[in-house]
């Protein structure tokens, strides 16, 4: 399948990105706008930056990780779709600074990005960032370190926390992730889930999706917390909860899901049962201890995707690097899952140009996106639901009666 064959087959199943684009063919809200992005950069991705340029903008993108670009989606965006491109899989550290700054250089109006990189390089070079009246952060990652910006005082321009927007973070965390690593986890080893022995470390709305799959799979699944309520909830929701020290010593995958370094250490390995196959679905790949393994045991290569690291005459396999597993060994998210979340971006980046806000300061999404969304969703699939009489409104602002 070519490129565009795969960008167009996104955007067949992304029902409420299609209503927005229309919207936006029509009222062209970025005319004179220049929007930098930095995501993951595939067929889903290449339907917003679209969405974004049918809207008026003048659009750059960049991959906002070394190995989630599809090369095909990239070469048709640029060529078939006239976006400007700056990426390709398997960049070292120096490309994927290279192209940040590209992107950057285009002194951009509005900034879309996954995870921090291009927000943070936007702080190191003010000569390119003075025009920028805003932007979108994608993911619990970068929306951290958004917060850790602001509260020391350092945040230049407005950003919007996409990834805490309902329609986001309930559906692209949970189902997309849990749908996705699984797909990365298998398409890299061929391997049955079925009777295996599986760790999820972190139950956020990533973790908590993995290990739903993992088991509806039919694997014996544990969960790793570091947060005590989520992990009662994670025993409550039926699963073994241990420390990982503890729990890898059964373990045939460990999948880390927490935004965390350190979770998987090299002194946690020397517990793991032989032939351990290790997968992150965090953000960076610093969650498994890969370049201190890496640099100690050097691994061999035996699967596209799958290294093997003898230690201490036991076998330990890692996928995609350590790496995002769901991109790096999968196609990303299901593509009407990233229609919702890409939707949230579209219509954020609306709205900041619209109303562009005053603080530099994280915003939540506003309500009427996140209902937008809502509303456009339920209609696509066909699903009608219910609304309060006017009595019912009543009883719910009232206080007097009980019974
Ligand atoms: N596809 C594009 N962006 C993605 C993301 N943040 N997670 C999973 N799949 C994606």
């Amino acid at each position: 399948m070519v490129g565009k064959d795969k960008i167009e087959w996104a955007q067949e199943w992304m029902p409420v990105l299609k209503v927005i684009s229309k919207e936006f063919s029509k009222s062209k809200p970025f005319r004179n706008i220049k929007i930098s992005m930095a995501l993951h950069l595939e067929a889903k991705t290449a339907a917003l930056a679209i969405a974004l340029k049918q809207g008026g903008a003048k659009v750059r993108i960049a991959g906002c990780n070394p190995l989630s670009t599809d090369d095909e989606v990239a070469v048709s965006l640029k060529s078939d779709f006239g976006v400007d491109v700056f990426a390709h899989r398997g960049l070292s550290k120096e490309e994927y600074y290279e192209y940040l700054n590209k992107v950057l250089e285009h002194e951009p109006d509005l900034i879309i990005d996954d995870g921090g990189d291009l927000t943070a390089l936007a702080h190191s070079r003010p000569e390119f960032s003075k025009h920028i009246i805003g932007g979108n952060e994608e993911t619990t990652t970068g929306v951290v370190r958004l917060k850790n910006m602001e509260r020391a005082g350092k945040l230049k321009f407005p950003m919007f926390d996409v990834n805490d927007a309902l329609m986001k973070h309930l559906f692209d965390n949970r189902y997309g992730t849990g749908q996705s690593t699984l797909d990365g986890i298998m398409n890299a080893t061929n391997l049955v889930i079925a009777g295996k022995n599986v760790v999820v470390a972190g139950y956020g709305w990533c973790g908590r999706g993995i290990a739903l799959r993992m088991k509806g799979m039919g694997a014996k699944v544990s969960v790793t917390e570091i947060d005590p309520f989520k992990a009662i909830e994670a025993h409550m929701d039926g699963f073994n909860v241990g420390p990982m020290e503890e729990v890898i010593k059964s373990a045939d995958f460990v999948v880390t899901a927490t935004g965390m370094k350190d979770v998987v250490t090299l002194k946690t390995l020397r517990n793991a049962k032989n032939g351990v196959i290790l997968a992150n679905a965090g953000h960076f790949n610093n969650e498994i201890a890969v370049e201190e393994v890496e640099r100690k045991f050097k691994g061999k290569s035996v699967r596209g995707n799958v290294k093997r690291y003898e230690i201490e005459k036991k076998k330990i396999y890692i996928l995609s690097d350590g790496r995002l597993v769901n991109l790096a060994s999968g196609q990303g998210h299901p593509v009407e899952i990233m229609d919702l979340s890409f939707s949230i971006q579209a219509l954020t980046a609306e709205y900041i140009v619209k109303s562009p806000p005053k603080q530099n300061k994280v915003f939540p999404v506003p309500e009427t996106v996140d209902g937008k969304v809502a509303s456009i969703c339920l209609k696509s699939y066909g699903i009608g639901i219910d609304t309060l009489t006017k009595d019912q409104v009543d009883y719910m602002n009232s206080w007097e009666e009980g019974t």
